[in-house]
């Protein structure tokens, strides 16, 4: 009797256990699904004026690497920049930016959450996935 009640309490622990790391793993294979589908968003809408690495253009692109807009600008300001472009005056690593980024209206919010979520794991040094639903969100509250 004792010896069955501990077998069944060896499997249901193994299989909490199991069912555990495999949900885990799920959220983490979604991550890694926003990055992988985020660099191709990247490459496509962003890397002509930021480029490859995220280092910008001389007087004319701000960089996206090696700054501190990841910790300046929240995932929200950065949706709607995305999205509706920008026209400022900006100082970024002491340099002044004083230029036009259009917008991209096409992004769907999908679009968009993945390419937070690549950016801000390579340079932002930030590994959370910025989720759909709070990328719905703030195209909800851009203007
Ligand atoms: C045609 C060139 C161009 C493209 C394409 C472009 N940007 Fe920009 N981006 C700029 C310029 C210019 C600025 C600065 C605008 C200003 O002075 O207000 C800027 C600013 C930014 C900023 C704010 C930087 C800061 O430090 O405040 C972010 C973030 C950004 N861009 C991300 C992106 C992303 C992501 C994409 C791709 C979806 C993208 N940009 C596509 C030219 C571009």
């Amino acid at each position: 009797m004792k010896s069955s009640t501990c077998i069944i309490g060896i499997i249901g622990m193994f299989s909490f256990l199991l069912c555990f790391s495999a949900c885990q793993s799920q959220e983490e294979i979604l991550r890694e699904q926003y990055v992988v589908e985020g660099m191709g968003q990247y490459e496509r809408h962003c890397e002509n004026c930021h480029q490859k690495d995220g280092s910008g253009l001389k007087d004319l692109y701000p960089p996206l690497a090696k700054t501190d807009v990841w910790k300046r600008l929240s995932a929200y300001q950065l949706t709607c920049i995305i999205k509706y472009g920008q026209k400022d005056t900006i100082v970024v690593n002491q340099k002044v930016y004083q230029n036009y980024m259009p917008g991209n209206t096409k992004l769907e919010a999908l679009d968009i959450a993945e390419l937070i979520t690549y950016m801000r794991e390579k340079w932002g040094d930030d590994k959370r996935i910025f989720p759909l639903d709070s990328a719905r969100l703030a195209l909800k509250n851009c203007h």
